[in-house]
């Protein structure tokens, strides 16, 4: 018998609502067997919103146990073990220290928090707790990281010198990202995933970083250009914006050839060429149920196993991360105004 994790949900927003999609999908998946072998199940325990109308209403469509009118009254139940954290990257200082305080284990949403020195915090109340702090950052998780590090390791590409990756939509319109109070810009909300991308394939060896971002009349970033200049001679070119949808594309070249990723946010294939732009090999990723399951399943281990971090997205990269936003941020001149002393 499967061990089964109580998991709250903190925050009734668009993420959360696929989340609680993806959490019916994984027990639907372990009752047809379908589920990874030995993962734990996780239980539609409760959903806290800032408006209980609205948590019930969460409640009832996705059939979780409990509904709750405030955040406070989730941390505070006292069989919710896992609370994921799902309300915009301002609020997750917040909302996780909340939490742990109340002995709960946190996945929260990406970007982590909104600077270094709140993730620094975070890390150590929670290692302090002996509790699991894990960033969802979805992509971390995924097969498709483990696929793209067999492929270049394979040599099919040669020696890789040059990475490229973007990631923009059309949102600069929406709150969460137009308003600088809410920890808005284009970098901690899709320029992470590029960053991401770069440091999951070339790693963290990086001499210089030349960037420029565009700000906003309101003072966050709205497109950002970012170039890592790897102490061994490689690059990563990183393009994000908040303005338009690109092709979302990640490609890595080596002196051999090069390859193709389909969407660096929730990557679907990885396609590899010659140096004549011949298809020599093609991967897809396994079927999926929204691409979220793969943290959720992470963070449920790691909860059984009575671990404090997530060996996908360790505490270290997770800083490392959220050191280089801020240095980023540092650079464009882009202060949230709960940064200004
Ligand atoms: N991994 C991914 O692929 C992915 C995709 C999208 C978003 N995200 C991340 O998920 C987080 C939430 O994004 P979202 O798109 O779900 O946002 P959203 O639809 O705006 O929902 C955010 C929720 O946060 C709560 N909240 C608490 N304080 C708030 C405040 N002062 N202003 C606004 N909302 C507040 C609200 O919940 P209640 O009113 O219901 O309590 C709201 O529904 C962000 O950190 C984002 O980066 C990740």
């Amino acid at each position: 018998m499967a061990e089964e994790i109580r998991i709250g949900i903190l925050g009734a927003g668009k993420i959360a609502r696929t989340m609680a999609r993806t959490l019916q999908g994984m027990r639907e998946a372990a009752r047809q067997g379908t589920a990874p072998e030995g993962a734990c199940v996780p239980v539609l325990w409760a959903v806290a919103a800032r408006d209980l109308g609205r948590a019930q209403a969460f409640q009832e469509e996705f059939g979780f146990a409990r509904a709750y009118g405030s955040y406070e009254e989730l941390a505070r139940d006292e069989e919710t073990q896992l609370v994921y954290i799902a309300t915009p990257h301002s609020h997750h200082y917040a909302h996780m220290k909340l939490c742990i305080r109340h002995g709960k284990h946190v996945l929260c949403e990406k970007a982590f928090t909104a600077n270094a020195a709140q993730a620094r915090e975070v890390l150590e109340l929670a290692e302090g707790a002996g509790l699991l702090a894990t960033e969802a950052m979805w992509t971390r998780y995924m097969p498709a990281r483990r696929m793209l590090d067999e492929i270049l390791a394979s040599g099919i590409i040669g020696r890789p010198f040059c990475l490229t990756a973007n990631l923009s939509y059309d949102i600069d319109e929406v709150e969460r990202l137009a308003e600088p109070a809410l920890a808005g810009g284009a970098l901690l909300d899709v320029g992470i995933y590029p960053i991401s991308f770069a440091l999951m394939a070339f790693g963290s060896d990086i001499a210089r970083i030349v960037s420029g971002a565009q700000l906003t009349d309101k003072g966050v970033d709205g497109q950002d250009s970012i170039t890592f200049q790897y102490r061994d001679g490689r690059q990563a070119l990183l393009y994000s914006s908040m303005y338009c949808r690109s092709d979302r594309q990640g490609t890595i070249a080596g002196e051999k050839g090069y390859l193709i990723v389909k969407n660096i946010n929730n990557p679907q294939r990885i396609t590899v060429y010659d140096t004549d732009d011949r298809e020599i090999a093609r991967y897809d990723v396994p079927t999926q149920i929204t691409g979220y399951e793969y943290e959720v399943y992470a963070a449920m281990e790691a909860v059984s196993q009575g671990k404090k971090e997530c060996p996908q997205m360790p505490h270290a990269e997770t800083l490392q991360v959220m050191e280089l936003l801020d240095s980023l941020r540092r650079e464009w001149g882009v202060v949230y105004p709960f940064e200004r002393s």
